[in-house]
């Protein structure tokens, strides 16, 4: 189940027509709202005062609203570098512009989904993503793949690094902060962070003739803890669905969207929610994005927090490792269900 790459589909002289694989045909209609009412809405927290004392509790509250209500925030002030951000988007435009021969040899090998190419993918004819992807896990570092890690051009390999390094840390304050609001204990949220399983997903969506045709990255919530997504060219295309609508995530310049993760979910028993969201595709420009995802080590025992589970006087969901959590996910056969869904108790 080798994908091709999209991004040599639309590079072929005379392109015009799109492959038939990637043709919806069932494309959810629903309303793309464009009158910016809902996406101005969106949380906006800033991070400097979500750490400074005398700004905390009200940004704190913030946080909470944020994750209890949209599943979504942008994050301001977050403490990562403008330049290294410009730094980054030319690193990742130089990788997926290497010449195909030199990609091929980060394609995903078969049975794996690390390396270029996508996720999710269960049979010959299912529709395709109108996009690339290159997926690495970057810690803990002995899960490293060094075929893969020793095969990135090794400027970008650093400029991942830092990255990654520094996300890592943006995200352990945020699972306090969360947990400080929450009132739970550290051995309940924090600590299943510490042996951190941390993957990045790059996506390269070439602009598309018929934009309308397919879909970017199909409909679908995260499996993660934590994901701080970057829209790496500031071009618009996340969409994420409020009340059965979809919303647009306009991109803020720096800002990192950060999502609630199923994992996060289940960890606080239903109070945080991991929304489903998107991506379309423009005829114009074409867009990038990095996205992190945060989980516990891949053995960490995954439950809601007994704190919670006492006030609320129900335990909503089932307890299992991340492994297996992961082995469900990709797995299962869903039926139209929610994946979540399945582990309720
Ligand atoms: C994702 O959900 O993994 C990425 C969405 C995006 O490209 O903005
Ligand atoms: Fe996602």
């Amino acid at each position: 189940l080798i994908v091709p790459s999209v991004l040599e589909i639309v590079k072929e002289k005379n392109f015009t027509t799109i492959p038939p694989r990637y043709v919806r045909l069932d494309q959810e209609k629903t309303e793309i709202l464009n009158d910016s009412s809902l996406s101005s809405e969106i949380p906006v927290i800033d991070m400097t005062r979500l750490c400074s004392v005398s700004a905390m509790d009200s940004e704190l509250k913030k946080l909470d609203f944020a994750c209890q209500d949209w599943g979504f925030f942008q994050l301001v002030n977050h403490g990562i570098d403008s330049s290294f951000l410009e730094k980054l988007e030319t690193e990742v435009q130089d990788f997926f512009n290497l010449p195909m021969k030199e990609k091929q040899k980060l394609w995903q090998r078969s049975g794996e989904f690390e390396g270029f190419g996508q996720v999710n993918i269960v049979s010959e004819n299912q529709k395709l993503d109108w996009g690339d992807m290159f997926i690495l896990t970057t810690e803990p570092i002995r899960s490293r793949k060094s075929h893969l890690f020793s095969k990135l051009p090794p400027p970008f390999r650093e400029t991942l690094e830092t990255y990654s390094s520094e996300v890592k840390s943006i995200a352990k304050i945020l699972f306090a902060k969360m947990a400080s609001v929450l009132e739970i204990k550290h051995e309940e949220m924090e600590d299943l962070f510490d042996d951190v399983w941390q993957s990045i997903k790059i996506n390269y969506y070439p602009p598309c003739p018929q934009p309308d045709q397919v879909m970017g990255l199909t409909q679908h919530s995260d499996a993660a803890g934590l994901t701080i997504l970057l829209q790496v060219n500031q071009v618009e295309g996340l969409q994420i669905k409020k009340d059965g609508k979809w919303v647009v995530v306009k991109p803020l310049r720096d800002a990192l969207v950060v999502n609630v993760g199923e994992i996060l979910e289940i960890i606080t028993n239903g109070r945080y929610r991991s929304i489903e969201h998107r991506a379309v595709v423009n005829s114009e420009k074409e867009r990038l994005s990095v996205a992190m995802f945060h989980s516990p080590g891949k053995e960490t025992i995954i439950r809601p927090a007994k704190s919670l589970v006492d006030r609320q006087k129900q335990c909503l969901f089932k307890s299992m490792s991340t492994q297996e959590y992961f082995d469900a996910f990709f797995t299962q056969k869903l039926n139209g269900k929610s994946h979540l869904d399945l582990m309720r108790i």
